[in-house]
């Protein structure tokens, strides 16, 4: 690519003007095989025009979390909520992500005490007292998806249970706070790891995040446990989530055989997951979807 072409970003702007330096500083760079670093690949680097899209889809589905909170009460079936999120999401001129996708059947995932992820919402799933839930919906607005998930409460809550989630969101924040621009992926996973096991928690190994942009799962890969130092490279203008599932006892998950996308924790004990969409700035992180 020659100084006066325009960038390989999509931006409209001359290479020179725009990711130039960026490539230059890329060139410079060692990347060591026995830490798995990795250098990021161009497709996966935003330009303004994509964290606009992405940010437009945040807003709706930031509004569609807020919406589905107000619904958390004892008594309420977990697919009323769906259906809610679901019409204000269509109602936006948006689309929920999940439904369909590899044929999930509903339009968010609600997942209740040792449901790790991906929870189908039920007529028959009825919220009780002591419930903790995470809610996750992602929105796609004209081809670009932000995901977002939070824990909820129904009632009075075990302390251990409300510890459990709180310590969750911790897990999340200092994940989050682990990224920065030229640091590297498995800065988070030790970040987050590190918190759970201070706390006496574990962390889900079999999923994880992910980029995110015209499609629902792009790269990179947010593993929640790792090394620092290792993995693929963090540069400014990649967009990814963070998205730690964190167990009050053991690690290790099941997928539920007759739904085939119901994941709970092997041990049955309780599990707690908060997920934000974040940017990667030139000098931090902007969150993108909460
Ligand atoms: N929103 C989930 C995530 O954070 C993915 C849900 S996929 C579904 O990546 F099919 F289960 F909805
Ligand atoms: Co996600
Ligand atoms: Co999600």
């Amino acid at each position: 690519m020659n100084r006066n072409d325009l960038c390989w970003c999509g931006s409209g702007l001359k290479y020179k003007k725009c990711h130039l330096a960026f490539d230059e500083k890329l060139d410079g760079m060692k990347f060591d095989f026995f830490k798995g670093q990795v250098r990021p690949p161009h497709k996966i680097i935003k330009n303004a025009a994509d964290i606009e899209g992405i940010r437009k889809a945040g807003v709706i589905n930031d509004a569609a979390l807020d919406l589905a909170g107000s619904m958390v009460r004892e008594g309420i079936d977990t697919e009323s909520i769906d259906t809610a999120v679901r019409k204000f999401i269509e109602g936006n001129g948006a689309i929920p992500a999940c439904l369909n996708y590899e044929g999930f059947p509903k339009s968010i995932c609600i997942s209740l005490n040792d449901v790790v992820c991906h929870g189908i919402p039920s007529k028959k799933t009825i919220l009780k007292e002591g419930d903790i839930l995470n809610i996750d919906i992602t929105t796609i607005l004209d081809g670009y998806y932000a995901d977002a998930s939070r824990m909820y409460t129904v009632g009075k809550v075990a302390p251990e249970a409300q510890r459990l989630v709180e310590i969750a969101k911790e897990c999340m924040l200092v994940g989050i706070e682990a990224v920065h621009p030229w640091g590297y992926v498995g800065d988070i996973g030790a970040a987050v790891n590190a918190h759970a096991k201070a706390n006496g928690c574990s962390v889900v190994t079999e999923l994880g995040g992910h980029g995110v942009g015209k499609d629902f799962h792009e790269d990179p890969y947010i593993a929640h446990v790792g090394m620092p130092g290792t993995g693929m490279l963090i540069v400014p203008g990649m967009v990814f989530t963070v998205e730690p599932m964190i167990n009050a006892g053991r690690f290790k998950v099941t997928v539920d055989k007759k739904d085939g996308w119901t994941v709970r924790t092997k041990d049955h004990s309780l599990s707690a997951q908060w997920e934000k969409t974040i940017y990667v700035t030139e000098t931090g992180v902007e969150v993108l979807s909460s």
